[in-house]
């Protein structure tokens, strides 16, 4: 038994767990559910989860990414591990996939979804409708929609990044 392995392993896949099942539980169950409370209830949880999210998320994400790094090669099969895979090899390309994958997904999650939801539930004038009345204006029908999509692109790039991993632990 490789300890330093075993220790990497357990690292990346509690991390991944807290990244791609904390995805899932915002996605599934506290984005809908601040959907369906009063407007002005939603906005105020919105706006203290996109400040408190983004850190954890991001860390999360850094920790995933560098030890599969090095759990594909340093404490893995391929150079400079022990050498008994290439970068050629499908277990290579697959590993190699994995990482523009997550790269994706981060700057999916820090660069849009991060900063659209901030701009989201940061901009009182998008709120006015929630004391005034009326429809909700177009800036939020276009924030609320892009956040939408961005977190459905954001999970189809986590399930193909996930796939990949599970490839790899029967060698491909
Ligand atoms: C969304 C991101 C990711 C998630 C959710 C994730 C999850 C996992 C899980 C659950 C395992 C254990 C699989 C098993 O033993 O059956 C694993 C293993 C592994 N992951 Fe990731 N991972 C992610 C990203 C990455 C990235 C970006 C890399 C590489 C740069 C990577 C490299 C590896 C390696 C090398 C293994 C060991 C595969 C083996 O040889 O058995 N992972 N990952």
């Amino acid at each position: 038994m490789d300890w330093v392995q075993f220790a990497a392993q357990w690292i990346h896949v509690i991390a991944a767990v807290f990244w791609f099942g904390g995805t899932m539980y915002f996605d599934f169950i506290v984005l809908p559910t601040l959907r369906q409370v009063p407007p002005l209830t939603g906005r105020e949880v919105g706006r203290a989860l996109a400040k408190r999210i983004p850190p954890f998320m991001r860390t999360a994400g850094l920790i995933v990414i560098a030890v599969g790094l090095l759990r594909g090669t340093v404490w893995g099969p391929l150079p400079p591990g022990d050498n008994s895979l290439s970068f050629g090899s499908e277990y290579g390309m697959t590993w190699s996939i994995s990482i523009l994958l997550a790269l994706a997904i981060f700057a999916v999650g820090d660069g849009v979804i991060g900063r659209t939801a901030g701009k989201l539930y940061g901009d009182d004038a998008l709120w006015s409708f929630a004391t005034a009345g009326g429809p909700p204006p177009a800036g939020f029908l276009a924030l609320s929609g892009r956040l939408r999509t961005f977190s459905l692109v954001q999970l189809a790039l986590f399930v193909a990044t996930f796939t990949c991993m599970i490839l790899m632990r029967f060698g491909l």
